[in-house]
């Protein structure tokens, strides 16, 4: 495995690839690397010849209050964990090379941002959105790999690429959890042990509706009221949304339908979490 940091070295070397055949296959990460970027990684070396890891944490998708300063950074074991996942090549542009100066482009797609995570994030979704055009259009692959975990932003990926004619084809992999239940993510090494614990509370919560719409009902209005009240009730949480919507225009749904998804965020303690499950009647 080797790392490049470069633009026309990583083009280069991608080049290089599809000259001898190669199927392209890319995983952009913002690095704190743990089983859920693995998982991509090694889904991605099943199906493709040629597999870049991209590390790079994206400025421009933080907002002002947030955690771009304290985001772990620990490129040696991201280096490890990318090369026993099959990675042939990471890419770790800096910050220059991504934003030169004067910078003044943006991606962005309208509706699908506006809300769930978009609500409370305003400027996220332009942020990623703008990052992962100028990261696909560096690294030219024929399939890039996103986790369910950000279930928004593989759809929003989803409907750009489609508006763009970038010919790139999304691959979505299901959310890596703890032996618990919690869904792994980068910002859970926040987490106090108690956090941690009430943290359960959202996959309990997305079990529970998993449960109900199995059991046969069909209004969604008293399940939402139910994942509501669970989330409620834990200690050292605050809710800020528990929906059910429709996995692909990610509207709000009122009474069930064959394919739907339950969608949550919450704070424990001072970490914003987020998890969902798709749920269907048959
Ligand atoms: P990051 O949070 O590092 O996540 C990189 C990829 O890993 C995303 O596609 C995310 O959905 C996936 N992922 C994270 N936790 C997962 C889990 N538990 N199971 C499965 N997949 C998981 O998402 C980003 O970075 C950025 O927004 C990025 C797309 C790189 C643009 O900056």
């Amino acid at each position: 495995m080797d790392t490049v940091a470069e633009i026309p070295e990583l083009r280069q070397r991608v080049r290089a690839a599809r000259q001898g055949g190669a199927v392209i296959g890319f995983v952009p990460t913002m690095g704190a690397l743990h089983q859920g970027h693995a998982s991509l990684v090694e889904a991605a070396r099943k199906e493709c010849d040629f597999v870049v890891v991209s590390i790079f944490v994206n400025p421009t998708q933080f907002g002002p209050n947030e955690d771009f300063d304290k985001y772990p950074r620990t490129l040696a074991a991201d280096l490890e964990k990318c090369q026993a996942a099959g990675a042939d090549l990471v890419w770790t542009p800096t910050k220059d090379m991504m934003y030169p100066a004067h910078f003044s482009t943006h991606v962005d797609v309208e509706t699908l941002t506006e809300t769930l995570e978009g609500a409370t994030r305003p400027h996220h979704f332009r942020g990623v959105t703008t990052v992962v055009t100028k990261l696909l259009l560096s690294c030219l692959p024929d399939k890039a790999y996103f986790g369910a975990k950000d279930y928004q932003q593989q759809a929003i990926v989803r409907r750009m690429c489609l508006d763009l004619n970038l010919p790139v084809e999304i691959v979505t992999c299901p959310i890596i959890r703890d032996a618990d239940g919690l869904a792994l993510s980068s910002r859970n090494a926040y987490l106090s042990a108690e956090e941690r614990a009430s943290g359960l509370s959202l996959s309990r919560a997305l079990a529970l509706a998993e449960e109900r719409i199995a059991s046969g009902e069909t209004d969604l209005e008293r399940i939402k009221t139910e994942m509501r009240e669970l989330l409620s009730k834990t200690p050292l949480i605050k809710l800020d949304y528990a929906t059910i919507a429709d996995p692909d225009t990610l509207e709000e749904l009122s009474t069930a339908q064959s394919r739907m998804v339950a969608l949550i965020a919450a704070w424990s303690g001072s970490t914003r979490l987020i998890d969902n499950r798709e749920l269907t009647t048959d």
